[in-house]
């Protein structure tokens, strides 16, 4: 059968499906894939693997009803009409479990960054700026201690306070939508976890509930001294309203891995901030993590060309 990538992903889950006798056709242009090209690719194929940038929605679906399963190379998958699919019978999958770690460990990389100022330090020392040891420079903030809000408690999230309480004895406490019984933390509501927090990290999923909670309102609830860290969809915080609360010092500071909108205008009064680290959506970015979501896409891939249900499977 034909397998459509919408984009290069690392060669173990293309070999696995090539030796299961499968054709696989790897969408290879430097520029993202159009949403003509992707109709067309769909129409000749019986199976997808999609990037969390494709959009398939109803109408994508609607067409391309032949599918048997559409695998996204991405834990989340807000970009697939999941409702639609299962009522055409396609099955979904993703890739849970085998980011975890990275991604947790990306929202570490940013909070050091921006509570040491390490990128604005190295760019001071790019800029010619640094002239020799001062008392008073770049001062940070000690994240000893200090209390972690985190904001979707799921794996990423609890592996990511789990991770912080051991390296620097942070109290942790979270807001979810259930109790987490698997976790040493306190869960407290969407309030006090701003009014308590000294760093938010976000984690959640991205659909109607959380679609740009992170506003100018919630951040004006947030400690002065307070970071924000988004490893998870750009689109949970309003960019603007973020820009607004670090340029007038509402918060302290923030790291994002995700961006609203993504890819984000490099034009961004954002990014003349120096309170803010931004990376290009990276989270799952080591060679482990992507070897293993490649073998993941691949595996559902083969499940739902045999009719199985999916190793990783959303509906
Ligand atoms: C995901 O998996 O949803 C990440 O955002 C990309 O790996």
């Amino acid at each position: 059968m034909k397998v459509f990538i919408t984009q290069p992903i690392l060669q173990s889950g293309i070999t696995l499906l090539k030796e299961q006798g499968h054709t696989v056709e790897v969408y290879e242009e430097d520029t993202p894939i159009s949403k003509e090209t992707l109709y067309e690719k769909a129409k000749t194929s019986d199976a997808l693997i999609t990037m969390l940038s494709n959009q398939v929605d109803r109408e994508f679906i609607k067409e391309n009803g032949h599918l048997k399963v559409i695998a996204n190379y991405a834990v989340g998958f807000n970009n697939i009409d999941v409702e639609a699919a299962t009522e055409y019978g396609i099955k979904v999958g993703n890739t849970p479990d085998v980011l975890t770690e990275a991604t947790a460990d990306m929202a570490l990389a940013l909070l050091m960054d921006v509570s040491r100022k390490t990128s604005e330090s190295f760019q001071s020392i790019k800029d010619g700026h640094w002239t020799g040891w001062e008392p008073k420079g770049f001062l940070g903030q000690s994240l000893r201690g200090k209390t972690l809000g985190i904001f979707g408690a799921g794996r990423i999230g609890q592996c990511f306070a789990n991770t912080c309480h051991l390296a620097f004895g942070m109290n942790i406490i979270y807001c979810a939508r259930t109790e987490k019984e698997s976790f040493q933390a306190t869960k407290v509501s969407f309030e006090e976890l701003l009014d308590q927090s000294d760093v938010i990290s976000v984690h959640c999923d991205l659909n109607n509930e959380t679609k740009e909670l992170f506003n100018i309102e919630a951040f004006k609830k947030m400690k002065e001294t307070s970071i924000f860290i988004n490893t998870s969809r750009g689109q949970v915080h309003n960019e603007v309203d973020l820009e607004l609360a670090l340029r007038e010092k509402i918060i302290w500071g923030a790291g994002l891995d995700v961006t609203n909108p993504e890819p984000m205008n490099p034009k961004s009064k954002i990014l003349e901030l120096p309170n803010i680290t931004i990376t290009p959506h990276i989270g799952s970015a080591t060679i482990t993590a992507r070897e293993e979501m490649s073998l993941l896409v691949a595996t559902n891939i083969l499940n739902g060309l045999n009719g199985e249900s999916l190793k990783a499977g959303v509906n």
